[in-house]
């Protein structure tokens, strides 16, 4: 269900669109989901549903398990009301589950255990204790058999003492499930379809209810306002936090990391405060990052140190534009690795230094304030402060091919295409647009001179 209009976000963004660990809440929904190994996923839509449906369709892999289908719920009149616009797409020999696009968190285990309790033939409910209940549902049973779900404003006063609360989450078969939702009305007093009045209809049936109690709420939180989004986004972040810690890894203060991806790390990493993973990133072994990186889709390779400020932006996952690191390698501080940059083994990048798609072999060095742009960059190639290459005519991209033990001076411009020859010199301050042979020092700037006595002019 992702039709509801989260006015308490105070959002033009609809609410299952916020981002939670930099994926949209309702994605989180959907990943559980196919986690679950569910056949068809449908997704209810109403406030913004255009927005909504492209953006899933977005980030849905094309290879993904399930079917994904959208139905249109338009106006809202309650959850019951929302789960029969499904009713047309739901396979009568399907066991549903019902889950909301606002509560990101809940566990695929958790799902798991409810399926097994409906069993195929139960209506199973997820509930929870909380000590204030108000707002929620409450759990009528008599002695231990579930009766109904009662909603807060239809309730008694003896049943808003009720602590059991229904999450929201159910698990039923689909050809009950569709028989009961004939059923529905909105007497009641918000004059809503309540999808909770099927427990009702099941037991007046005599068909099975189970309820499966969970003690975490995390899993049932979820979002309508920002502070609740801020919320189980720490929620999320020491989750993920604990399981890197389990693994050996090593973090200064667990509440300040965010991984908004897949973080994967070796034995001994070290992961100093407030850094920031994105995308997929790979930590091999005793890599250790420093204060406020932010790394996104990146792999760095055993022994690597990460300084404090770098930035490190690798394209898709996988692609030839992700990130590499070699063994060994020093990053940083203030250094900005961009699309497309691959450095090798012992390669030290200082400063102030920008790479973009470029090669730079086994113990290449640009120490400081630099750009090496379209580059292939040979071994033990020094690269003097403030160098650039300048790889764009304003039309085309170039590229600069610097070969091995290479040394360019300090402010040297890499006019591109162009190369520089194996064992090179190339002077500070040159503009070099012509190749240069290997082994020589080319120097390509005014020769300097000296007028003697020079006269300053006077103020008159
Ligand atoms: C519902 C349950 C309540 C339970 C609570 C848990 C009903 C009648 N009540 O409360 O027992 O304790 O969830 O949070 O089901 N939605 C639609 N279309 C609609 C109405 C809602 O898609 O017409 C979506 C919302 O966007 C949301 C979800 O359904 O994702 C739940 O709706 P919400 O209004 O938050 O739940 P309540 O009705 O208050
Ligand atoms: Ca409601």
């Amino acid at each position: 269900m992702a039709a509801g209009k989260g006015t308490r976000m105070k959002s033009k963004l609809p609410k299952v669109l916020h981002l939670l660990a930099g994926r949209a809440l309702v994605q989180h929904v959907i990943d559980t989901a196919a986690v679950l190994s569910a056949r068809q996923v449908t997704v209810i839509t109403g406030h913004g549903a255009p927005e909504v449906e492209a953006a899933i369709t977005a980030s849905t892999q094309a290879g993904s398990q399930f079917d994904l289908n959208f139905v249109r719920q338009e106006p809202q009149l309650g959850t019951g009301h929302a789960v029969q616009q499904a009713v047309p797409v739901l396979r009568d020999d399907g066991l549903v589950v019902v889950l909301s696009g606002d509560v990101p968190l809940t566990q695929a285990d958790t799902l798991t255990q409810l399926i097994t309790s409906c069993a195929g033939d139960k209506l199973a409910l997820l509930t929870i204790d909380f000590a204030n209940p108000t707002g929620y549902g409450r759990i009528v049973r008599t002695g231990d058999a579930v009766q109904a779900i009662v909603e807060q404003k239809d309730a008694t006063p003896a049943q808003l003492k009720i602590t059991e609360v229904y999450s929201g989450i159910m698990a039923v078969p689909a050809k009950q499930l569709k028989t009961w939702l004939a059923r529905l009305d909105n007497k009641n007093a918000q004059g809503e379809y309540y999808l909770t009045d099927i427990v009702k209809f099941a037991v007046a049936d005599g068909f099975p209810v189970v309820a499966h109690k969970i003690i975490d709420a995390a899993q049932v939180a979820g979002v309508n306002s920002p502070v609740q989004l801020a919320d189980l986004e720490r929620a999320y972040q020491k989750r993920v936090a604990l399981q890197l810690m389990e693994q050996g890894v090593r973090l200064t203060d667990p509440a300040r990391l965010d991984v908004r991806g897949k973080l994967s790390c070796a034995q001994d990493v070290f992961i100093d405060v407030n850094c920031v993973f994105e995308g997929v990133v790979s930590l091999g072994e005793g890599v250790k990052i420093g204060p406020n990186c932010v790394i996104k889709n990146a792999s760095i390779a055993a022994g690597a140190v990460i300084h404090p400020f770098t930035h490190i932006e690798g394209g898709e996952p996988g692609s030839k534009n992700a990130v590499e690191v070699g063994p060994g390698a020093l990053i940083g501080p203030f250094a900005r690795l961009r699309p497309g940059a691959k450095l090798g083994a012992e390669v030290h990048i200082g400063n102030f230094v920008e790479v973009k798609n470029s090669t730079l072999a086994k113990g290449a060095k640009a120490n400081h304030l630099a750009y090496l742009g379209d580059a292939t960059v040979g071994e033990r190639v020094n690269y003097g402060a403030g160098s650039i290459t300048a790889n764009y005519d304003g039309a085309n991209k170039h590229r600069t091919i610097i070969e091995a033990d290479v040394h360019i001076g300090s402010n040297c411009v890499l006019v591109a295409p162009v190369t520089i020859g194996a064992g090179g010199t190339v002077g500070g301050g040159s503009t070099v647009s012509k190749d240069a042979p290997p082994l020589a020092l080319t120097v390509a700037r005014a020769r300097q001179m000296s007028v003697a006595n020079w006269k300053r002019p006077a103020k008159k």
